[in-house]
């Protein structure tokens, strides 16, 4: 077991993911939550994610008359219940021994998608039988491309819906906090869904297994092997988003891997509308990093994303509470953007642009 027994007994709600963040350290390994937590270098990204979205403010709007908003939306022809999914991370087996299948109980409790990880500690069929909600799979790009052709066409036949191809990874970013702890997995979390192997150091694991050559022929051949529409992530400008549509990429998502990749690389939410205005409107348009309230899903949606993606808080529900945890976390965000949505005047998902937001924002 990774977890610590429950010493937390602490029966007051949690009422932002700052919350279950603490509830969630208090059961983890320090080395653990190092994992989780950190970005690449000196965490310079990963801090200009959160901080881009604290300089947001809204401009509150009155007698709009605008009623009890809608958050539905509807992306690559499936409905969403809100304009958020929960973004592929690996091994939720570190956090709940149920893993990635708690979490797609609680993404469908919510009628929101999940996004599995080519390294989820659950078998597809397993976390499928309990999704109520869309699956899609992240697909790393394997040196060994048979690899990832064997692991997209389980997930296919598993009944998921969409690959999400992580483009910003030719290599991993160096973690700095897991040099500094050796970490190494602990035993018994291991890739379900990929040949047996030592994956017990994902650093290492990333130098032998991803292919550091990858480049544009990857979507396309993506699409060769599968069916399902291909959307990339990773990209952080106008020039990989336009390349993007333009090698057939049913969709973006604007993301800098939570931080864990170039260590001073933008915020997210700071690139948005430059992409946006290059592909939006096209091509879907998602952004993970940094989004921590129901509000800034808001800010998300104004600067041109058609929904987000949320990372961390996902896993601090998980290890806090597992499916429960989790549905917790996400009623946060989805009661959040309705508060906002409310008090700004916007009735549905759609009516989201730019006038939300007061602009230029608050200075760093
Ligand atoms: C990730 N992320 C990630 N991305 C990916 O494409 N494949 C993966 O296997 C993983 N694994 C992973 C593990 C952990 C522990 C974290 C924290 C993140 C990146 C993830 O999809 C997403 O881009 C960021 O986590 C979003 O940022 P926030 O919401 O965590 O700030």
């Amino acid at each position: 077991m990774t977890g610590r027994p429950d010493t937390a007994g602490d029966l007051r709600p949690a009422l932002t993911v700052a919350d279950f963040a603490e509830r969630a350290r208090s059961r983890m390994e320090p080395a653990v939550w190092d994992f989780v937590e950190g970005g690449a270098g000196e965490e310079r990204t990963l801090a200009a994610n959160l901080r881009a979205f604290d300089r947001v403010r809204l401009r509150p709007r009155v007698l709009t008359g605008a009623g009890v908003p809608s958050l539905a939306t509807t992306v690559l022809g499936r409905r969403w219940a809100a304009p958020l999914a929960v973004a592929p991370m690996a091994y939720h087996t570190l956090m709940h021994p149920e893993g990635e299948t708690a979490t797609a109980r609680a993404a469908g409790d919510l009628g929101v998608p999940l996004v599995v990880s080519t390294f989820a500690g659950r078998p597809f069929e397993e976390i499928a039988a309990a999704a109520q909600a869309p699956l899609w799979l992240q697909v790393y790009c394997f040196r060994d491309r048979e690899t990832t052709r064997r692991l997209v066409e389980r997930a296919e036949r598993a009944g998921f819906e969409a690959l999400v191809l992580t483009v910003d990874a030719p290599r991993l970013g160096r973690r700095l906090r897991d040099e500094r702890n050796g970490f190494r997995l602990p035993r018994g979390i291991t890739p379900a869904n990929l040949p047996v192997g030592d994956y017990s150091s994902p650093a290492e694991h990333g130098r032998r297994g991803l292919d550091p050559g990858m480049d544009w022929s990857v979507p396309a051949w993506l699409r060769s092997v599968s069916r399902l529409p291909v959307l990339v992530k990773g990209v952080l400008t106008a020039e990989d988003a336009v390349r993007a549509r333009a090698a057939g990429a049913d969709g973006i998502v604007v993301s800098n891997h939570g931080g864990r990749q170039l260590d001073g690389a933008p915020a997210t939410l700071d690139v948005l509308a430059e992409i946006a205005a290059a592909v939006g409107g096209h091509t879907p348009l998602l952004l993970d990093g940094g989004v921590r309230r129901g509000s800034d899903v808001l800010a998300a949606l104004a600067l041109g994303a058609d929904a987000v993606l949320v990372g961390r808080p996902v896993l601090h529900g998980l290890a806090a509470g597992g499916r429960d945890g989790v549905a917790g976390v996400l009623r946060l965000f989805t009661d959040g953007l309705a508060d906002a949505m409310a008090l700004t005047g916007t009735a549905t998902v759609a009516d989201a642009g730019p006038a939300l937001l007061r602009t230029p924002p608050v200075p760093p």
